[in-house]
């Protein structure tokens, strides 16, 4: 066995006995409420090769008329199989974000979630509470459904634990997507996104989840991108892309772990400084219309959507043909 094998396996033992492995799939958890961290296995046991590939991007922060260009301009030419846009999730903020601007993303089938109101990390429950609330307000006072937006991004990458989700739960959102993690990316480890039907899931590497249950409630991971030996939750923290060659490859290298793994969905983090440079702009771009020209069964959906089909799996073609969670606003 190779030094690396050897390696990965102590790594894998040491990490999962970390964990709270009473979650049995299939077993005290059943889809489409519960599903454990630990089941490596695809929903509803569709064929690998017949699973849809769902790339999730997300944004951060405050979306306005300075920026929202460069958050369109990435999705630009993209279609996805069922001939709808490809879209994204953007975990908004209240200062500086015009609401009318986060409407139109709206109308235009992207998936609105909260971060905090100024971008800083609620400290209490109640902050919280009152954050999530608060953002969300603002966006339904400008006419985004109420009904939609049911993610949290937690600022810096850093989930809440139990102040976190205690929140959630009192606000009735469905998913946190602020877990990232360094321990599991490679093809063989890479996670589907679980519930917390059973505490506390994984190790975040900052932050952390829930250390008591909330059935029900959804973790979406970001595993870390890798470029040139360093690994990255959020691309700009992998500071040595400089072509849109580099930017280009870094998301593309991640994607095909996924991809020639068993299909979990891949979360991309862009955050604002990252779309200032052309080149890293550019690269992101082209990634993503050159996996949606290259891959027929790859699709550009929200983090909402990933999540119905991990609710509700179908094989890819039927996807293509109807499936109305991932049909066009
Ligand atoms: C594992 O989770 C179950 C149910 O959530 C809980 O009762 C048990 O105490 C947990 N065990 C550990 C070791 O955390
Ligand atoms: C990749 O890493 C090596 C060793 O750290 C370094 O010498 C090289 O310049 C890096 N390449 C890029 C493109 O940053
Ligand atoms: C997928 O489509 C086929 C052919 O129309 C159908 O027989 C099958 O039941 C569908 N599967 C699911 C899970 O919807």
């Amino acid at each position: 066995m190779k030094f690396h094998h050897v390696l990965s396996l102590l790594l894998l033992t040491a990490v999962t006995s970390s964990q709270n492995t009473s979650c049995k799939p299939g077993d005290n958890c059943s889809p489409p409420d519960c599903r454990c961290w630990n089941d490596d296995a695809v929903p509803g046991n569709v064929p690998v090769k017949e699973t849809p590939q769902v790339i999730m991007v997300t944004f951060e922060y405050a979306v306005n008329k300075a920026n929202v260009d460069f958050y369109n301009g990435l999705f630009q030419g993209s279609v996805n199989p069922n001939n709808c846009p490809a879209v994204g999730t953007f975990f908004v903020q209240q200062t500086n974000t015009d609401m009318a601007v986060v409407k139109s993303l709206a109308d235009n089938g992207h998936e609105i979630g909260v971060m905090s109101i100024d971008g800083t990390l609620p400290a209490t429950g109640e902050q919280w509470r009152n954050n999530i609330a608060q953002v969300r307000s603002a966006a339904v006072a400008q006419g985004v459904p109420e009904a939609e937006i049911l993610g949290v991004r937690a600022p810096n990458l850093r989930p809440g634990g139990l102040d976190e989700f205690t929140a959630m739960a009192q606000e009735q959102f469905l998913y946190d997507a602020s877990c990232s993690t360094s321990k599991f990316v490679d093809q063989s480890s890479l996670l589907w996104p679980y519930t917390y039907d059973f505490a506390p899931g994984i190790d975040c590497d900052n932050g952390e989840g829930p250390e008591q249950e909330f059935p029900g409630k959804w973790q979406v991971l970001v595993a870390d991108l890798e470029f040139n030996g360093t690994k990255c939750a959020s691309p700009s923290a992998c500071t040595q892309v400089a072509t849109q060659r580099d930017a280009f490859d870094l998301f593309y290298n991640s994607f095909i772990k996924h991809y020639e793994g068993s299909r979990s969905p891949f979360m991309i983090v862009i955050n604002p400084q990252w779309v200032t440079y052309d080149f890293k702009r550019e690269g992101t771009r082209q990634f993503i219309e050159y996996v949606r020209a290259a891959f027929e069964d790859t699709w550009v959906l929200s983090v909402r959507q990933a999540l119905e089909w991990v609710r509700q799996p179908v094989p890819n073609a039927n996807a293509t043909a109807d499936y109305p969670p991932w049909s066009c606003v």
